[in-house]
């Protein structure tokens, strides 16, 4: 395929590295990346095949070469996302941000005009959208063959030492960095529900340390949420020994529930009936991103749609910081 695109990927930690796999594998993109960590950064160039001048120590210098670059995925950790989302934007370079979108409303407003503005491609990496799983559990709700939508139920739980041997030593250890369950994790499912139901209108969190080592921060959350009139319940740990996501719509006719760990989409219409399972194939975690990274490139070429527009990951920073701050007050919050 030829390529078309030269796509800057800024940071290549564990999922900026993972989109540069992705995007590469696509055969659609020439790639460039900024690195501030030197072994790091002559590790991946190495690994991937990066030429030197396609190689930048920040995203200052990789702006300052003579490379143009027509798209760009944020992949820092996320006090720096608004701010390089504006030196993108003010370049009009289209971007794929990482999730979540920032940690506070500063800045957000403008960068949202900027992006209006330069009428560009921004998309956010709440990347369980593109799981074909929650695509799938969409497809069959918007159907209208399960009727109203009452009720969602999300389960989530994952060992992160072992999942993430390094989770105390980078971001998720620092709440002001991005870290913890809520910021971090919970974001995932609170952008999976908002695509499913719409957005949510009221929240109240319970948050916690419970186990997990090396780290303050929360590692488990009980949310409920509203989504105008629609029931939530979102629970997710980081410390069970299993890697499970449920999540369950019930409806006025039936329920519909994705299994990522059994890997089926299961729906359910007569009272005491049989689950009815549909498997799916998922053999490797990154033919999800190559699906989101994929949508992305393919707005950028001016067809198609993202998964998470720039507006909807707004709603969930709004979200997450109200879920922030009922964990602390232990109190209803609504979202204007
Ligand atoms: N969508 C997903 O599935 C997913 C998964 C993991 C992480 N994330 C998000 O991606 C972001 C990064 O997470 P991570 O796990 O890759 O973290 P990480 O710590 O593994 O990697 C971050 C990288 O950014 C680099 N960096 C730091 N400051 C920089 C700067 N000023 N300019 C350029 N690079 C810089 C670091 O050196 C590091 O290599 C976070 O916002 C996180 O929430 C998303």
């Amino acid at each position: 395929m030829k390529i078309q695109h030269t796509v800057l990927i800024i940071g290549t930690g564990s999922i900026g590295e993972r989109h540069l796999r992705c995007l590469q594998s696509t055969g659609r993109c020439r790639i460039a990346f900024c690195e501030p960590l030197d072994e790091r950064r002559k590790d991946v160039a190495t690994r991937y095949g990066i030429g030197e001048e396609l190689t930048f120590v920040s995203l200052d210098e990789a702006l300052a070469s003579d490379t143009p670059f027509e798209a760009a995925v944020v992949a820092s950790p996320a006090p720096f996302h608004i701010p390089m989302g504006m030196q993108l934007a003010g370049r009009g370079i289209h971007i794929l941000m990482e999730k979540p979108l920032s940690l506070s409303l500063e800045g957000v407003e403008e960068f949202q005009n900027l992006i209006r503005e330069k009428e560009l491609v921004a998309a956010v990496g709440y990347t369980h959208r593109a799981h074909p799983a929650i695509s799938d559990l969409k497809k069959q709700l918007d159907s209208g063959a399960f009727g109203k939508a009452l009720e969602l139920r999300v389960d989530v739980g994952q060992h992160l030492t072992t999942l993430r041997p390094a989770y105390a030593d980078v971001y998720f250890a620092d709440p002001k960095m991005g870290g913890g369950a809520i910021q971090d994790m919970i974001t995932h499912f609170y952008s999976v529900g908002d695509w499913l139901l719409g957005p949510i209108d009221r929240i109240v969190t319970h948050a916690r340390h419970l186990a997990l080592p090396r780290v303050e921060v929360e590692d488990t959350v009980h949310s409920l949420a509203d989504h105008n009139g629609v029931m939530a319940v979102y629970a997710q740990n980081l410390t069970q020994k299993q890697n499970e996501v449920f999540v369950t719509v019930i409806c006025e006719n039936g329920s519909i529930r994705a299994d990522y760990g059994r890997k089926r989409i299961s729906t359910i219409s007569e009272p005491n009936g049989a689950w009815q399972h549909k498997s799916y194939e998922l053999d490797d975690i990154d033919e999800v991103y190559v699906t989101q990274d994929s949508a992305f490139l393919d707005a950028v070429e001016g067809h198609g749609s993202t998964f998470c527009t720039l507006e909807e990951a707004v709603r969930t920073l709004r979200v997450n910081l109200a879920s922030l701050q009922s964990a602390e007050t232990m109190s209803w919050q609504t979202i204007p």
